[in-house]
C-alpha cells in the first residue's frame, strides 16, 4: 500500500502536494516524493528515504514553481526503501513522471521486453517499467499513451501521470487500487484516497476499475480502455476528516479486517509465475539444499506465533518435513539443540520484535539458516535474516493484527507448497487443486466478509460475558487461540483457546450458562469429533457458538449461534475462520466502550523484551 497524489489548477502545487501526502501518510513511510512540472516544462523532483519530515526538510529552502505536480508517500514492495526506488519514477528522458500504488504481476517479462528494446533503468521497482510503457506508447497525447500502456499491465495499479509536454495536464488511471478524484474551482486532485484534499474541497468522483481520467483547465474527461467516454457526476463526501482516513470505517482495526481479500490476493501475487508456478527466489529455493532439510523450526511472537502454528499442519502435510513451533521469548534462552540441517523460519509484522530478532541471531551464531517472514520492507529482521519473503499487506495501524495475519498465512501457503514440489512430496494433481484453492481464497474471504449482520448480533448478545473459551481440532485448534487472542486484547475480556479434545482434562470445570464456547467446526476431517466435544459443553449449560462450513445444516441443532464460512480444502480454512472470530473480537469491545485501535497496555511493536 502506498499514497499517490496528484493536482492540476491555478495554484502553486508544491505546498498543495505536501499538504495531500501529509494525509496519506498512514497509506506508508518508507520514502517520499514529490515532482512539479513548471509552465514551461521544467520539472523539480524529489526523493527522499525516510518519512515525510525527511521531504519537508529537504524541500524547506527549495523553489519549486509549477502549478502541476505528483507527489508519493511509499510502502514498498518490489525494492528496498531508498531515493532510486522512491517515486515519482521516469522515463528514459525524464520527459514523463509516474506515483503507483499497487503491485504489477507480469513486471519481470515487461521489463526484461523494456531492456530488449533498449530501455534503461535506475530503480529496481515495477513503477518504473509504467513510466517506459507510456514513453514507448506517446506520440503527443498522455491520455492514449496512458490508455495503451495499462492495457499491458497485469497486477493492481493506481497511478497519476504528468508529461512535461502537456504542463497542464494530469492523467490517472485504476484497476483494483483505489483513486478518487477531488474536483475543486478550475483546480483537480487525484488520491489514494478522500482526505489528501478534504480540506480543499468535498466534491468528489470515484474512479472505477479499468478507468482513465485526464483533467487539464476546465475539463475533465473518463474513459475506459477502449477510450469510450463515461459520464460520471461528483458526489458530495460529508465524513469528518478522522472518518475519511479510515475510508469511512469507524476504526482501522475494521478497515484492515475488511482489507484482506486484497491483502492475501497482493502477497500471493508475485510469489506465483503466470504459468500457476511458484517464483521465490532464495536460498530455500535450491534443490539439494530442500532434499536435505531435517527440520523446520518456526520462531515468533503473539498472532505471528499462531500464523507459525498453522503452518506446520501445511509444511508436514504437504512438504513431508518435520516442523517445530515456538514462542520467541522462550525459544532465546532455551539453548535448543539445533543443526546446519534445520531451518529456522522468524515470522514478524514488524520485522523489529525484540525476541523474535534475538532468536534470529540465536539461530545465526548456531549457523542455521534463516527466512524472516515480513511485512515492513527494510526492517531490521529483513536485514539479518538470510532470505526474506514478504508479505504485502500494507501498514497495519490497529494494535491487533488481522490483514497481516491471514496475509502470512497466504506467505506460508506458498513456502509450504513450494518445499512440496521440490521434495517431491505433492503430485501435480494434488499442488494443482491446493493452488488453484489458495487463489481461490481471497473471493471466499469476500463472502464472509459480505454478511457480518449476525457476527454483530451473537456480540451484542453475548457482550457482557466475563469468560470465553475457544475451541478447535487439528488446523481450526490455532485459530481458536487467535480468536481468544483477540477477544482479551481489545475486549478485556477474559478468553481462553484450547484444543478441544483437551477440554476434559481441564477448562470443562469453567463452563456454565455464563461462559460462552466458541467452537471453530468446519467440516473437516475431525468434524464429528469436534461435535462430541460441543455436546459435551451442551450438557454443562455453556452456551455454544459455532463457526461452520456453509453447507452443514445439522450444525444448529447443536449450538445457540452459527457464523457461517464458505468451504475450502481442509487445510486452507484458517483464513476463513479467523475473519468471524475478528469481527466478533471487535464488536463486543465496541458494544463494551473499548478503543480497538489501541488497546490498553499493548504496542503495536514490542522492540524491548
Ligand atoms: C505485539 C502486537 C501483536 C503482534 C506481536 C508480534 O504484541 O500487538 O499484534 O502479533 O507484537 O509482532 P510482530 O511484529 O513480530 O508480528
Amino acid at each position: 500500500m502506498c499514497g499517490i497524489f496528484g493536482y492540476t489548477g491555478n495554484r502553486e502545487a508544491k505546498e498543495i502536494l505536501l499538504h495531500g501526502l501529509r494525509r496519506l501518510e498512514y497509506r506508508g513511510y518508507d520514502s517520499a516524493g514529490i515532482c512539479v512540472i513548471g509552465e514551461n516544462g521544467d520539472f523539480k523532483r524529489l526523493r527522499v528515504r525516510g518519512n515525510l519530515d525527511i521531504l519537508e526538510n529537504h524541500l524547506a529552502n527549495q523553489v519549486m514553481p509549477g502549478k502541476i505536480g505528483i507527489a508519493h508517500t511509499r510502502w514498498a514492495t518490489h525494492g528496498a526503501p531508498s531515493e532510486q526506488n522512491a517515486h515519482p519514477h521516469s522515463d528514459c528522458h525524464e520527459n514523463l513522471f509516474v506515483v503507483h500504488n499497487g503491485i504489477i504481476e507480469n513486471f519481470s517479462q515487461l521489463r526484461g521486453e523494456l531492456l530488449e528494446r533498449g530501455h534503461e533503468f535506475s530503480s529496481e521497482t515495477d513503477t518504473e517499467i509504467i513510466a517506459h510503457l507510456i514513453e514507448e506508447k506517446y506520440e503527443g497525447d498522455l491520455s492514449v499513451a496512458v490508455r495503451e500502456a495499462i492495457r499491458q499491465l497485469e497486477g493492481s495499479f493506481a497511478i497519476a501521470v504528468v508529461h512535461r509536454g502537456e504542463p497542464e495536464t494530469l492523467v490517472a488511471a485504476r484497476r483494483e487500487s483505489p483513486l478518487v478524484i477531488g474536483v475543486g474551482t478550475d483546480e483537480w486532485f487525484v488520491a489514494s484516497a478522500v482526505p489528501a484534499f478534504l480540506s480543499m474541497t468535498r466534491k468528489v468522483i470515484f474512479l472505477e476499475d479499468n478507468e482513465i481520467v485526464t483533467v487539464c483547465g476546465k475539463s475533465l474527461r473518463i474513459t475506459d480502455l477502449d477510450g469510450v467516454e463515461i459520464e460520471r457526476k461528483p458526489q458530495e463526501i460529508t465524513w469528518d476528516l478522522d472518518a475519511a482516513e479510515k475510508s469511512g470505517y469507524e476504526d482501522f482495526m475494521l478497515k484492515e479486517i475488511f482489507e484482506q481479500p486484497r491483502a492475501f490476493m497482493d502477497t500471493l501475487a508475485d510469489k506465483f509465475s503466470r504459468e500457476g508456478e511458484i517464483s521465490i527466489e532464495g536460498f530455500f529455493s535450491n534443490k539439494d539444499y530442500v532434499m536435505s532439510l531435517r527440520r523446520i523450526v518456526i520462531v515468533a511472537c503473539g498472532t505471528s506465533y499462531h500464523a507459525g502454528l498453522i503452518s506446520r499442519y501445511l509444511f508436514e502435510q504437504w512438504a513431508k518435513v518435520p516442523v517445530e513451533v515456538e514462542i520467541a521469548s522462550e525459544f532465546r534462552y532455551r539453548g535448543a539443540v539445533l543443526s546446519e540441517q534445520d531451518l529456522i523460519i522468524a515470522i514478524s509484522q514488524s520485522g523489529e520484535t525484540a525476541d523474535t530478532l534475538a532468536s534470529v541471531r540465536e539461530a545465526k551464531a548456531a549457523k542455521v539458516p534463516v527466512i524472516a517472514l515480513v511485512n515492513v520492507v527494510g526492517s531490521q529482521m529483513t536485514r539479518e535474516a538470510d532470505s526474506v519473503i514478504y508479505t504485502h499487506a500494507g501498514p497495519e495501524i490497529g494494535v491487533a493484527a488481522t490483514k497481516t495475519f491471514t496475509s502470512q498465512m497466504a506467505a506460508l501457503a506458498v513456502l509450504a507448497l513450494h518445499f512440496g514440489r521440490i521434495r517431491d512430496a505433492l503430485s501435480d494433481g494434488k499442488y494443482g487443486v491446493i493452488a488453484e484453492a489458495l487463489r481461490g481464497i481471497p473471493v471466499l474471504m469476500k463472502d464472509v466478509l459480505a454478511d457480518i449482520e449476525p457476527i454483530a448480533e451473537c456480540a451484542q448478545e453475548y457482550s457482557h460475558c466475563e469468560n470465553f473459551l475457544f475451541l478447535g481440532r487439528g488446523i481450526s485448534y490455532p485459530v481458536a487461540l487467535e480468536g481468544a487472542l483477540k477477544l482479551k486484547e481489545i475486549s478485556y475480556i477474559h478468553a481462553e483457546g484450547y484444543p478441544a479434545g483437551e477440554m476434559k482434562h481441564g477448562p470443562i470445570a469453567l463452563l456454565d450458562r455464563r461462559v460462552p464456547v466458541v467452537a471453530v467446526v468446519t467440516r473437516d476431517s475431525l468434524y464429528e469429533k469436534m461435535v462430541s466435544n460441543i455436546e459435551e459443553v451442551k450438557a454443562r449449560g455453556a452456551p455454544v457458538i459455532a463457526i461452520a462450513s456453509t453447507g452443514d445444516p445439522d450444525i444448529e441443532k447443536v449450538c445457540d449461534r452459527v457464523l457461517r464460512v464458505p468451504e475450502t480444502i481442509e487445510l486452507l480454512s484458517p483464513p476463513l475462520t479467523v475473519i468471524p472470530l475478528q469481527l466478533l473480537a471487535y464488536h463486543i469491545a465496541k458494544i463494551r466502550g473499548c478503543n480497538v485501535d489501541q488497546p490498553r497496555n499493548l504496542a503495536k511493536t514490542v522492540t524491548v523484551e
